[in-house]
Order: structure tokens, then sequence, then C-alpha cells
């Protein structure tokens, strides 16, 4: 078994990161708590950079670091068409107001999504969730994948499944929102769930582009 260090904070993505991984034979999982790795002031500054792989990669970057142990970072957000892209990569402090991290904070990003959006018709409400998976070993190596999902934002919240931005981004082909989608679809369709796939793939060679070096 190869050990990895999940790299974020997010109680949500270190479920679904772990859900995902548990598909992937040969690889034992901890997460930062597991390790037992105190919150730094550090970890605010991670998220400079105007890219999802440069935040990634950052992110695996410092924990490698910092624990010694090939870290997995996230960075992921949700792109809006009819907002030029935006919230992108600052999608966790989209919100005017700033609460602290967790379910308020997801709350008022929804609120201020949907006053945004309260005038943009149905047919102009697309939107793709973008995640950059990276990973990180304290020898300096460093890859990076990203995986997009397509879909539309409603205007009101629709189920309580997943975390963020999930219930309101309807999925038309699924007839659903991410947040009323069983977590093992939501793995199968995300973006998270294909950025760590390719990742993990990439890591070991199966995608032909040979292992690591
Ligand atoms: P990060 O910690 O800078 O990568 O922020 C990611 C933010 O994007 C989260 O706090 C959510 O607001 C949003 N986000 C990313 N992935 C998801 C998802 O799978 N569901 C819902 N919201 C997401």
């Amino acid at each position: 078994m190869t050990r990895l260090v999940v790299a974020t904070r997010n109680p949500g993505k270190v479920r679904e990161i772990r859900e995902i991984l548990s598909e992937v034979e040969g690889w034992e999982v901890v997460g930062l708590d597991d390790l037992g790795v105190p919150e730094s002031p550090d970890e605010d500054g991670l998220e400079e950079y105007q890219t999802f792989q440069e935040n990634a990669v950052a992110k695996a970057r410092y924990f490698a670091h910092r624990t010694g142990e090939m870290a997995l970072a996230d960075d992921s957000g949700l792109c809006v068409d009819a907002l030029e892209g935006a919230p992108g990569v600052r999608s966790r402090r989209f919100a005017p107001v700033d609460e602290a991290r967790g379910e308020r904070q997801d709350q008022s990003n929804n609120r201020h999504l949907l006053h945004l959006l309260r005038t943009v018709p149905d047919d102009r409400r697309t939107a793709r969730y973008v995640c950059a998976a990276a990973a990180a070993w304290p020898d300096g190596r460093e890859r990076v994948r990203t995986g997009t999902c397509e879909g539309v934002i409603l205007r009101e919240p629709r189920g309580t499944g997943g975390f963020g931005y999930d219930p309101l981004f309807y999925l038309p082909d699924e007839g659903r929102t991410f947040g009323e989608l069983p977590p093992e679809r939501k793995n199968q369709l995300s973006h998270r769930g294909r950025a760590v796939r390719a990742l993990m793939r990439s890591i070991t060679g199966v995608d032909g582009k040979g292992p690591i070096a």
C-alpha cells in the first residue's frame, strides 16, 4: 500500500476524495486530521493564484513539505457563463459577507449567486464545475489533472446532499441536482471524480504516458 494524504480542510472534499480513491487499489488514504496536522494561518495564503491548477499545486506542495508524505490537493469552483466565468477560483469566498467556513458560508454564497442571476433567463443559466487535482511529493515531484462537469443553475435549491453550490447545480441528463443525487452518482459524474481519477491514472501510468518519474 502507498500512503497518500488528502490535503484539504474542507470536510465535503475529504469525504468525496476518500470515496473516489476507495475505488483505486493499492492506496492507503489518510486525512490531515488523522495525522494531527494543526491548522496554520499560512494555509490561507495558498490559494492566491488565478488558475485552479496553480492553486491545487500550491496546496499539494505545501502539505507534502509539511507532512513529509505524498499529498493530494484539490482546487475547484463553479464557473457561470452569464457571470463570465465567476465565481471561478473565488468560489469559496464569493458572497461579500465574510463568514466563517462551512454551511453558513455555503448558504451565503448560494444566496448571492441567486441574487446575481435573478434576471437571467432559464436558457442562459449554464455553468460548469471545474476541479484541478494535484499530487506533490516531498522530493519536489508534482502532477496535476483537471476535470469538469456541465450543468445549469436553478432558481431555488433542491436536495441536501453534497456541499457548496450542489443544491443549485442541476444536471439536465440526470433530471436532478448534485444535492439530490446519491453520493456515488455524484462521484461518477463530478469534476472532482474526473480530475482525481485522471490524476491517479497518470501517477500509476495507466493512461499510457508512463508512471511518474
Ligand atoms: P477551494 O477550497 O478554493 O477549492 O474552494 C472550492 C469552493 O468551490 C467550495 O467552497 C465550493 O463553494 C465550490 N465547490 C467546489 N466543488 C464543489 C462541489 O463539488 N460542490 C459544491 N461546491 C463546490
